[in-house]
């Protein structure tokens, strides 16, 4: 594994860190939350690794900016490892990226005991988790989320998988990671398109069942974005929170775990209709769908009409895209997109699974709306 010759940053203390424990009988874990969680990996993960090498898998942005302390960190821990460093992006979440990584992960030698680290966003979160699920039948892994996104949704609650032809994460498994590290100082490299993408899954957490929490990101949100550290932990602690209690009710999605989807039904067509290019983050589609859903949610008469303008205003207000039409370069077509939402993992029985809103705070999974609602909200949306 690659070393730098800077000695590494200083580790978080205890009392900077938040912990968020997700309770699931013996696959229960925690989310620790604070600045400088890096450079204390290697402590963190050593209990875990048993004595034996890691195997940590980045992609060549997040490796580059952040590999080196996760390295020094488990070095100084004692902990041996070797690092495996994919392409940046979406397609490093197919079947070949998949491959490839399994090859390489038996060239370096593997057994049942050998732990994977993911450093990285999403993708790399999604990929590595979906691995440690399959290889020899089911390793284990920890999560070392390096974008809002991951550090507030994808690293928690042990969904894994990859993109196929027909539609998003597809082809997946649950698996629990054993512990998330989500430092907050690794955000400081983020983008500013990205750091928003993953404030749109923060304002989803406010608009599934937390209206004092939209009201929070309302006055705070601004702020978040342009780089407040300390107000970063708090939401993301808070999102973490509200995922781990969703994720300890209902880990495999029978019921509440849907509302987490929120704007996904919606984001996932967007997705696919824009071919998963770099026209349209996941984040990014997911404020569109939210809006969406929001939109549809009034049409049906479900919705006071100034909620959604509410919602919509605050992901205009942070700089989030709320219609199709913002996205450029994307021939966006009615029914194309309700073609692909039929293709999604949230069809049951033939049916198509919303998430709707009686209002901020107040979402609810529904299969109850017409193709002529649904159409008409998609066709104003595309036209404006
Ligand atoms: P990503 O992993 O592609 O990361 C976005 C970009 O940021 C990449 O280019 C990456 O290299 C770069 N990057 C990562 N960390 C960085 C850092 N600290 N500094 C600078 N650059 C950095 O995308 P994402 O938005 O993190 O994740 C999107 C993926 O997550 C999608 O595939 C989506 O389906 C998945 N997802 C999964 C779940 C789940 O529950 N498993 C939930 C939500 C989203
Ligand atoms: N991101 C949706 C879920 O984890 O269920």
């Amino acid at each position: 594994m690659s070393r730098s010759d800077e000695p590494p940053p200083t580790p978080a203390s205890d009392h900077d860190i938040q912990t968020v424990r997700v309770e699931l009988g013996a696959r229960s874990y925690d989310i620790r939350v604070g600045e400088g969680l890096l450079a204390g990996a290697g402590e963190a993960i050593k209990p875990l690794a048993g004595g034996r090498r890691v195997v940590v898998v980045s992609d060549e942005t997040a490796g580059d900016l952040h590999l080196d302390t996760l390295a020094a960190s488990l070095a100084a821990a004692g902990v041996g490892g070797d690092a495996i460093v994919m392409p940046p992006g979406e397609e490093t979440k197919s079947f070949e990226a998949l491959s490839g990584l399994m090859d390489r992960l038996f060239e370096i030698g593997i057994e049942r005991r050998t732990l994977l680290v993911a450093l990285g966003g999403g993708v790399i979160g999604d990929l590595v988790g979906f691995a440690a699920a399959i290889a020899l039948r089911g390793i284990d892994f920890v999560q070392i989320p390096t974008t809002l996104l991951a550090q507030v949704d994808s690293s928690v609650g042990g969904k894994t998988g990859i993109n196929v032809e027909a539609g998003k994460n597809l082809v997946g498994a649950f698996h629990q990671p054993r512990l998330v590290l989500a430092d907050v100082a690794v955000l400081e490299t983020l983008p500013r398109r990205e750091l928003l993408a993953g404030y749109a899954e923060v304002v989803k957490y406010a608009a599934i069942d937390d209206a004092k929490f939209f009201h929070w990101l309302e006055a705070n949100g601004a702020a978040l974005a342009d780089g407040d550290a300390a107000l970063r932990a708090r939401a993301i602690a808070h999102c973490c929170a509200a995922k781990a209690r969703i994720v300890a009710a209902d880990e495999r999605e029978g019921g509440v775990r849907a509302l987490l989807n929120l704007g996904h039904t919606f984001g996932h067509a967007l997705e696919g209709a824009a071919g998963y290019s770099d026209a349209l983050r996941h984040g990014e589609a997911v404020a569109i769908g939210m809006a969406l859903a929001f939109r549809l949610s009034v049409r049906l008469g479900l919705c006071p009409g100034q909620d959604a303008d509410r919602l919509v205003a605050h992901l205009d207000a942070v700089g989030l895209p709320t219609r199709p039409t913002q996205i450029r370069g994307v021939d966006w077509e009615v029914d194309d997109l309700i073609r692909r939402m039929g293709a999604d993992k949230k069809v049951a029985d033939g049916k198509l699974t919303f998430i709707l809103a009686r209002g901020i705070g107040k979402s609810f999974i529904t299969q109850d709306v017409a193709r002529g609602d649904l159409a008409a909200v998609l066709d104003e949306a595309v036209s404006e």
